[in-house]
């Protein structure tokens, strides 16, 4: 088989890469490990920065979107028993959509489907090769068991933090864990509230969002290691309650649990996203602690650079683009971990933290929800710094 850009990955990254080289009059092929099933139905992020969904209204792909996402104007923060907002329209102007990452993907599966799209689910042994050429090749096992070479211009490797693109190459590796996970809960329930809030109670951080208007989505702060067997649904919903109430009233509606599990908290950031005519983009080169909501809108500013830079190359044969393409990236992407650690930091309780730390976490939070400019810098972090 031959391409002109060889994806690995079929998440938002490498679907929406797809996409927009087609727009740009350029081939592609994606290959992804997981069945079209599993991967329109994997449940993750939810919220889609203002620069998102102008992005993907630009570019075909707002219309279910603005017929069914819910547009948020603001976001609270809930603790010393009372629920403080942050209103990002009234701030800056600008505003987030709940949209569920899967949403996103059926879209854009779609959309490449109508179009003549290649992509191959359901990929063994994934492996790439050469690329310090400019005949990069992927070799994988097809669905049908047949072994298959695919000779690219350019391979992106979109294949998220567990992929084979990252660990194929030499790089610098930036890691942090934290001593946290998230247990996430999505449930058939109605959401009592408009607005997403982050809670923060001595028991441990919560957060409350949705999906639509029958559908809750809810996360607690658990130990690293925490196994979802010690959680049946009685132990969730009265710990959300206990951590979310205020003034005696829990905004938590409970309902069938329709999925739940637990998520890692980690900073990692690989430099350069570039080896040869390898790249990476999205969680393959870099993951965000969730709090804040940038991972996907990560992967969705790559390869919008990404794109461009490949269209420059492979249309125009001009490079200047692409040799600037993993520092460029790297900006916004460091401006979003510096984001996503203060409202982790900020937000979670601290194990082990002495009452000297708690006290100036306290004295942090309750300055973030009363000064004009600290709310500002929220506002305009949480909703997508410009391009
Ligand atoms: P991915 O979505 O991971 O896509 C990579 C794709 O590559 C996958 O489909 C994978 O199956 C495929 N793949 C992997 N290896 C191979 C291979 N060898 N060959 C072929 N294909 C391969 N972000 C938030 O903002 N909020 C959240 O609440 C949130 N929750 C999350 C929960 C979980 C469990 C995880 C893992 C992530 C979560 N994130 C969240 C992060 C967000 O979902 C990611 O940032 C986003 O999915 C990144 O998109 P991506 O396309 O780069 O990677
Ligand atoms: C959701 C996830 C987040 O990480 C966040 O900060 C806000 C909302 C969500 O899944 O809805």
């Amino acid at each position: 088989m031959r391409t002109q850009v060889g994806i690995i990955g079929a998440g938002p990254a490498g679907l929406l890469l797809s996409h927009l080289l087609h727009l740009n009059g350029i081939e592609s092929v994606v290959i992804e490990e997981r069945s079209e099933d599993y991967v329109r139905q994997r449940v993750r992020a939810g919220v889609l920065e203002n620069t998102t969904t102008d992005l993907l209204r630009e570019v075909g792909l707002g219309e279910r979107m603005d017929r069914e996402g819910l547009v948020h104007g603001g976001v609270s923060f809930r603790f010393d028993g009372a629920d403080h907002r942050i209103a990002f329209e009234e701030l800056i102007g600008r505003n987030v959509t709940v949209y569920g990452q899967q949403e996103v993907v059926k879209d854009l599966i779609d959309a490449r489907n109508r179009d003549g799209g290649r992509l191959l689910f359901e990929v063994s042994g994934t492996a790439v090769h050469d690329i310090d050429t400019d005949r990069p090749r992927i070799t994988f096992t097809d669905s049908a068991g047949q072994p298959q070479e695919l000779v690219c211009d350019v391979v992106a490797g979109c294949d998220g933090f567990h992929g084979v693109s990252r660990k194929s190459v030499p790089h610098e590796a930036y890691d942090h864990t934290y001593p946290f996970a998230w247990l996430g809960v999505l449930a058939k329930a109605a959401p009592t509230r408009e607005e997403i809030a982050y809670t923060h109670h001595e028991r441990g951080f919560a957060l409350y969002s949705m999906r639509s208007p029958e559908i809750t989505r809810l996360y607690l702060q658990v130990a690293p290691d925490e196994d979802i067997a010690n959680w049946p649904d009685d132990r969730i919903w009265a710990e959300l309650h206990t951590r979310m109430a205020v003034a005696g009233e829990s905004p938590v509606l409970e309902g069938p649990v329709l999925d739940k599990g637990i998520t890692a908290m980690r900073s990692f950031v690989a430099t350069p996203m570039r080896h040869g005519r390898l790249f990476l983009a999205g969680d393959a080169a870099h993951i965000v602690p969730p709090t804040g909501a940038k991972g996907m809108n990560l992967a969705v500013a790559d390869v919008r650079l990404l794109s461009m830079a490949l269209t420059e190359l492979l249309r125009r044969n001009d490079s200047r683009l692409i040799e600037s393409y993993s520092d460029t990236a790297l900006r916004r992407v460091w401006r979003a971990e510096a984001f996503s650690w203060t409202m982790t930091s900020m937000l979670h309780v601290m194990p082990g933290a002495d009452a000297f730390q708690r006290q100036v976490q306290l004295a942090q939070l309750r300055y973030t929800v009363s000064s004009t400019a600290a709310m500002t810098s929220i506002a305009e972090n949480y909703v997508g710094l410009p391009w």
